[in-house]
């Protein structure tokens, strides 16, 4: 058995919000990702998805349990595990190659390796023309382009990415799917990548994590025994995506229980 990568031991976490109510936004969940795995997670909005990458990020505390990386605890960000946000996460006074090149300037990099690295991944992403523009001038989709630069530019380990490709046209969204997995395989990249598109966690993964609505607790995990690379018009494609489909309508559908009520108590619709 492979060494996990990263390895999360039932965590739990809490916020409090106002008026003193406790929101529990993950619930016990455990999981362990190995070397060079690719785990898409799926689940209904509110579950607690951003929430837990961003602990695996070590960018918010646990409320219990723990999370490791190469079995040490993570409590704060670390180079080796990269993130791209759910939101456009760029700095809106650097150049779109200067935010590329960011993880390599911090780390110490001359400026001509700098811009080779922001060249290299700025074409990857389809953006070579964009190098000297302002955040502000790119479109949205653009703007996550560049983030995805930005977090491939520093050869993470680990990479976990929140709904990376939500903003994008179908069209660049399964040409980066493809480079992805490409970049994955050159690099040997470990990737957990949250998604609300279930098609794209069956082109893109070996397992798929399936959440239940808050508070977020594993429903099931699923590999995905499809030889790559996939080919959408696989009946053996359409049947898991149907099946995990099924199992968040169900999932969504049904009324939370009383311990989950008392727990939830400002629980919006899914
Ligand atoms: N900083 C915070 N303070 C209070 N509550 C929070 C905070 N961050 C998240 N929550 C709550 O935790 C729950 C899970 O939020 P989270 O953003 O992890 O969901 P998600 O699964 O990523 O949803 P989506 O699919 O819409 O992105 C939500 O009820 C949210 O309101
Ligand atoms: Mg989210």
């Amino acid at each position: 058995m492979n060494t996990p990568v990263l390895s999360a031991r039932n965590v739990h976490k809490h916020f409090l919000a106002g008026h003193g109510e406790t929101i529990q936004a993950v619930n016990d969940v455990s999981l362990d990702v190995v070397e060079n795995e690719f785990i898409c997670i799926v689940g209904p909005s509110g579950c607690g998805k951003s929430t837990f990458l961003r602990m695996a990020a070590g960018l918010e505390s646990l409320s219990q349990g723990e999370i490791l990386y190469r079995n040490q605890p993570v409590r704060a960000p670390r180079r080796e595990i990269g993130m791209v946000f759910q939101e456009y996460s760029l700095l809106p006074w650097r150049t779109v190659r200067d935010n590329v090149s960011l993880g390599p300037e911090i780390a110490g990099r001359s400026r001509a390796e700098r811009d080779a690295v922001a060249r290299e991944y700025l074409a990857l992403v389809n953006l070579g023309d964009f190098a000297s523009a302002m955040p502000h001038e790119l479109s949205g989709g653009m703007r996550q382009r560049v983030a995805i630069a930005r977090a491939l530019a520093n050869k993470p380990d680990v990479l976990l990415m929140d709904e990376p490709f939500g903003a994008l046209d179908a069209h660049t969204r399964i040409l980066l799917q493809r480079e992805l997995l490409r970049i994955r395989e050159h690099h040997k990249t470990t990737i957990v990548f949250v998604t609300h598109g279930v098609d794209e966690a069956v082109y893109l993964a070996d397992r798929v994590v399936v959440m239940t609505p808050r508070p977020g607790r594993i429903r099931t995990v699923l590999p995905v025994d499809i030889p790559r690379p996939r080919d959408r018009a696989d009946p053996a494609y359409a049947r898991l995506t149907a099946a995990i489909l099924d199992m968040l309508d169900t999932e969504t559908a049904a009324p939370a229980t009383a311990k989950e009520e008392e727990s939830c108590p400002s629980q919006a619709s899914m």
